[in-house]
């Protein structure tokens, strides 16, 4: 041991789903360190976390889109004597529109968000992980299971998460380190709105609370899980959709995104 105390990194703390995994992490007696561009968002939620008897959290102000930002979390981590036990990358957007259509220099900031940045902070801290025999969280989705027109680089970043962090789950085993994917459905967040729909998701079936989500994908990463799927219809669909022709769910998720177009344009 290095004398440093081992932290929980959680990306995109500020909004959704990351703001749930912080208050999970917390419950359970994880010292955390939050991190998102939005400061004033991650203070508020250190605070409120401190006012429950959980330690304070780290706060680092990182843009994920940046080339430097493992760096940046790292030594920010270090200056603050800390270093990761458990990394949880859950930072992420989409965009709706065709590819073609849609910005270019946007879509590949996506790309930079949920993968380049992913697959840094997943291996940046390997050595750490296994010295405190913790492990790796990445917030893929059920869009992983699919191809996307419509909302296709989303779509493909998110299939990328889904098989990178299955093999890293092989491949890290032997070291002591769990990684786990966790693969939601619809969660109201404002993950819609930065997607460019302005009406929130009409709920469904498959939709789960931010909650319901991060507490699903804790105990999955507790129990060294591969893949957490949560909701009951939500794991019965991707396991139909591995079974459907592809060509099959290309028709069906480009009517689904049509619908949402037009909706939007009306
Ligand atoms: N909501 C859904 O329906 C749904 C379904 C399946 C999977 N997911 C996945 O769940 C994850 C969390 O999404 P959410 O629904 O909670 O969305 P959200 O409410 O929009 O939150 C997104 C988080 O990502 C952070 N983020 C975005 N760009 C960033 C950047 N350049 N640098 C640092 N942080 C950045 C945001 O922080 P700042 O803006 O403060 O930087 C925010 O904290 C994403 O990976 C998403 O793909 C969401």
């Amino acid at each position: 041991m290095n004398g440093l105390r081992p932290v929980t990194v959680i990306t995109g703390a500020s909004a959704g789903i990351g703001v749930a995994l912080a208050r999970v992490f917390a419950r359970n007696g994880h010292a955390l360190a939050l991190v998102a561009r939005r400061e004033d968002r991650l203070r508020a939620l250190a605070d409120e976390i401190a006012a429950t008897g959980s330690p304070k959290p780290l706060v680092i102000a990182a843009d994920l889109q940046r080339s430097d930002a493992a760096r940046v979390i790292g030594e920010a981590l270090a200056a603050q004597g800390a270093e990761p036990q458990f990394m949880v990358n859950n930072a992420g957007f989409g965009l709706v529109g065709t590819a073609a259509a849609l910005d270019r220099g946007e879509q590949l900031a996506m790309i930079d968000v949920n993968m380049r940045a992913l697959t840094e902070l997943s291996l940046a801290f390997v050595d750490s992980l296994a010295r405190h025999r913790g492990g790796i969280l990445n917030v893929g989705s059920m869009a992983g299971f699919l191809p996307g027109p419509g909302m296709a680089v989303y779509y493909a970043t998110k299939a990328y998460v889904l098989s990178f962090s299955e093999a890293l789950h092989s491949e890290l085993k032997s070291r002591g380190v769990r990684v786990t994917v966790l693969c939601p459905g619809p969660v109201p967040t404002e993950f819609a709105a930065r997607a460019g729909l302005s009406d929130s998701m009409a709920p469904g079936i498959l939709t789960q609370s931010a909650e319901r989500v991060a507490e699903a994908g804790y105990r999955g990463l507790m129990q060294g899980r591969r893949m957490i799927v949560p909701g009951l219809a939500n794991k019965l669909v991707t396991l139909l959709i591995r079974g459907f022709p592809r060509r099959l769910l290309l028709a069906i998720v480009d009517r689904r995104q049509g619908r949402r177009r037009s909706a939007q344009q009306t």
